[in-house]
């Protein structure tokens, strides 16, 4: 088989699309200024490089399956499904409540799922976007008809709040969509997911696994933080966000002026600006939150396609592209034709 026709979902048995979708985010705002009384920064700088204004931070109590329970909450009632229907939970996360249990495991617990199986995956921000893909299979294969796919993460959980060239960055959300069976024609026509590994140090969180485990000898906390060399992921973010759009809606039978509304992840105003040029997209068919949030990492797609649906952005049968790029370095994208639900 080839790349390109793993790549393909034209081979699915029965269309696949989003059948309801929610989000939530914490409570505290943490604004520019509220850093600047900690950190050598200026909201005129981190506004002019990225674009953000403010982040949430999860409450000391909070954790990233209380986010994900919530959106998953809010998915399902979107959808119109119970949770005891569901027949499956997958969780894109890169900061777990812990290595073990799964954090899939206690949302399958909090929503009362329970018919549901359920895993992680971890693919740093990437993660959201290959969850659904992944999530999509089963539905497609005719093997589940409900699957609750959710992007979470606790990233100020990985933050050294003296080191400004990440700390003004992450904040803290989740998204959520339920999976199903949809009408021919609509749901997910094209996907595309790739990853460089090479480029994987560019973007690291260190300690905490088998490699560099908390007792080892000279750990200190810094390796439990996130470190980027932030020009080399901005430069690699603006090569891959556009193409890997380009790539599922090829494989569908699109072309990027037939897009709707792209919805990128949500890491830079700048990169996402430099994906809208390399579309030849209008601003107005291009949503970003990343203002308000900041890089949510799995929470980011989610939580912008949740956004972009309540302010009436999405219509049935508007083409959508949804793209994820992160540590790794990796990337995922997928093509969606809104609409199509079946009475279940
Ligand atoms: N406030 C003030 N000055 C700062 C700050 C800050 N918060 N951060 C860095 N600076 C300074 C630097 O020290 C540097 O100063 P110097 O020239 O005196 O050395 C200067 O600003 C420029 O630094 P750069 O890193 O070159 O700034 P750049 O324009 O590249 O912007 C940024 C940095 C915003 C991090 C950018 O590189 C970026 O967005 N990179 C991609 C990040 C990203 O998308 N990450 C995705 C992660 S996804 C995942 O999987 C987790």
């Amino acid at each position: 088989m080839t790349t390109e026709e793993l790549n393909s979902p034209q081979g699915y048995k029965t269309p696949v699309g989003i059948l309801g979708v929610g989000h939530f985010v914490p409570e505290e705002i943490v604004t520019n200024a509220d850093l600047t009384k900690f950190v050598d920064t200026s909201d005129e700088w981190i506004v002019s490089r990225t674009g953000i204004r403010a982040r949430r931070r999860a409450a000391p109590h909070q954790a990233t399956s209380d986010l994900a329970v919530e959106a998953g909450r809010r998915a399902l009632q979107a959808a119109g499904t119970r949770a005891e229907d569901l027949d499956l939970i997958i969780v894109a996360t890169m900061t777990p409540d812990c290595p073990m249990p799964a954090t899939s495991t206690m949302v399958q617990h909090q929503l009362g799922a329970t018919r549901a199986g359920g895993f992680d995956l971890n693919i740093a921000c990437s993660g959201f976007v290959y969850a659904l893909i992944t999530g999509a299979q089963f539905v497609a294969s005719g093997t589940f008809r409900r699957v609750l796919v959710i992007g979470a993460d606790c990233m100020t959980r990985l933050m050294n709040w003296k080191d400004r060239s990440t700390c003004v960055l992450f904040g803290d959300g989740a998204g959520a969509v339920v999976l199903g069976p949809v009408e021919p024609g609509y749901g997910i026509v094209g996907i595309h997911a790739g990853v460089n590994g090479a480029g994987g140090p560019s973007l690291t969180v260190n300690a905490g696994g088998s490699r560099m485990p908390s007792w080892s000898e000279g750990v200190d906390s810094s390796d439990y933080y996130l470190q980027m060399e932030g020009p080399e992921v901005f430069r690699f973010a603006v090569s891959v966000m556009g193409e890997a759009a380009i790539k599922a809606l090829e494989n569908g039978g699109f072309t990027p002026d037939q897009v709707s509304l792209f919805i990128p992840h949500q890491a830079n105003a700048r990169i996402i600006e430099a994906s809208r040029k390399r579309l030849n997209l209008p601003h107005e068919r291009v949503f970003s939150n990343v203002e308000h949030y900041g890089n949510t990492s799995c929470g980011s797609v989610p939580l912008a396609l949740s956004e972009a649906l309540e302010q009436g952005r999405i219509q049935d049968g508007d083409l959508i592209a949804l793209v994820g790029f992160g540590g790794g370095l990796s990337w995922a994208s997928a093509a969606i034709r809104w609409g199509g639900k079946k009475e279940s």
